[in-house]
């Protein structure tokens, strides 16, 4: 009895003990997430040094010696000189709903350089890195996922990995892939079909963990992107204005029971002749009835640019240039150089900022903003101008 009671008095004297370390270890916990959350800041306001490595020091941007952008054209190996790429802290951006707010508005102004349109890889890879270092909250320790690497293709060769970017470029980077890897003689030996569908290539995700490590690691890292709205439009019409057997009945058919008051039965048995507010409805509304898709998904979720660290980034709106460019800097063939020809429907009307516009101006002011908020990290990442003046 007595010694019950003394056995019980003494794990009450351990219970508490227990809880009092349990409160202090979750007091513990608390504050280091807050300090974690506030990091950035800190970093930037205090000097605190770096407490979680490696991820890129903020003011790395700034110096000069900047490891990994500058050195791309001397030769290839030289781009191999980069701190270990795969960060252990998974891409805040990817599936990152939050909306933009005013804080986001003011980096925006600190972050992006004046004068628009860079030309050369040193200025993109600063600013993404800038972007970057600013934009990620630290989460927690998390590797790689497949998912992450899925869009991105592996060219074992010329140790290339490309991630692809539906409506800027893709189908003619598969073809140079394909011709990189031996897997075709030519270009034009590749029609279009085979190249869209790169059944002969092979997506980082297919590997082995250990592949994919080493692959991130040493290979070099590409990604093209496009004016946001345009890619859009573009996407846009492409899936939905001519037939498509796929849109028309998964996303087409959704799209019309959901937004369209009175749809007719035709419409919503065949899900053709989804207008664009209707799209964009669908693109906005947090419930989505269907999912995503890689034409109108994000680039900055598409391809993990924050999570990746790619060494070169190229722009639609010079999509040769900067594609001979990277072959040149990767050392392939001097016979191979992009091709020039377009893929399918060369009759059809170049999509260019004027039609851009004109599908934009079938939407109120409200909604063009929510737009822009969802391709906000696009354009802050790949330093596009506003594309509408009455943006903020
Ligand atoms: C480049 O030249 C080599 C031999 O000089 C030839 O075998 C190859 O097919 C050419 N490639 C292209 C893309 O023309
Ligand atoms: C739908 O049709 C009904 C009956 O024809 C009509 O009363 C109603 O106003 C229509 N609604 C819309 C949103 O067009
Ligand atoms: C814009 O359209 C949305 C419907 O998509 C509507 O809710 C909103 O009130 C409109 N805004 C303006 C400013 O007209």
């Amino acid at each position: 009895m007595d010694f019950r009671l003394q056995n019980s008095a003494s794990i009450c004297r351990r219970m508490k003990l227990l809880c009092s370390l349990w409160f202090l270890l979750l007091l513990g916990v608390g504050s280091l997430l807050l300090l974690l959350d506030h990091l950035p800041d800190l970093q930037q306001n205090s000097g605190v040094p770096v407490l979680v490595a490696p991820r890129w020091p903020v003011e790395e941007a700034q110096r000069s010696d900047d490891v990994g952008t500058g050195p791309f054209l001397v030769s290839p190996p030289a781009l191999l000189l980069q701190p270990p790429s795969v960060s252990p802290f998974s891409d805040p951006l990817l599936g990152n709903k939050q909306p933009v707010t005013k804080r986001h508005r003011k980096l925006l102004l600190k972050t992006a350089a004046p004068g628009g349109e860079e030309a050369s890889q040193d200025p993109r890879l600063r600013l993404l890195k800038r972007v970057c270092s600013r934009y990620r909250p630290v989460v927690g320790k998390r590797q790689v996922t497949r998912q992450q690497v899925s869009r991105v293709y592996v060219e074992d060769r010329f140790r290339l990995l490309y991630c692809e970017v539906p409506k800027a470029g893709c189908s003619n980077w598969k073809r140079v892939l394909m011709v990189l890897g031996g897997r075709a003689r030519s270009m034009q030996d590749i029609p279009h079909d085979v190249a869209h569908y790169a059944n002969h290539l092979r997506r980082l995700d297919g590997y082995k963990f250990s592949g994919i490590v080493e692959r991130l690691r040493s290979y070099t890292k590409v990604l093209f992107v496009r004016e946001p709205f345009e890619r859009l439009v573009l996407a846009f019409r492409d899936k939905f204005e001519s037939p498509n057997l796929y849109y028309h009945p998964v996303f087409g058919r959704a799209i019309i029971s959901r937004y369209r008051a009175n749809a007719t039965r035709s419409a919503l048995r065949t899900g053709a002749g989804v207008t664009f507010r209707e799209f964009v409805q669908y693109l906005l509304d947090v419930r989505r009835p269907v999912g995503m898709d890689i034409h109108w998904e994000p680039v900055s979720q598409l391809c993990s640019p924050c999570l990746l660290r790619y060494h070169f980034i190229g722009k639609f709106e010079s999509l040769e240039e900067d594609a001979n460019l990277l072959l040149r800097g990767i050392g392939a063939p001097a016979n191979l150089t992009f091709p020039n020809f377009k893929d399918r429907n060369p009759q059809a009307e170049r999509t260019s900022s004027r039609i851009t516009q004109k599908y934009f101006s079938q939407l109120n002011t409200t909604e063009r903003q929510k737009v822009f908020d969802f391709y906000y990290m696009d354009y802050l990442m790949f330093n596009y101008p506003k594309p509408f003046s009455d943006l903020h």
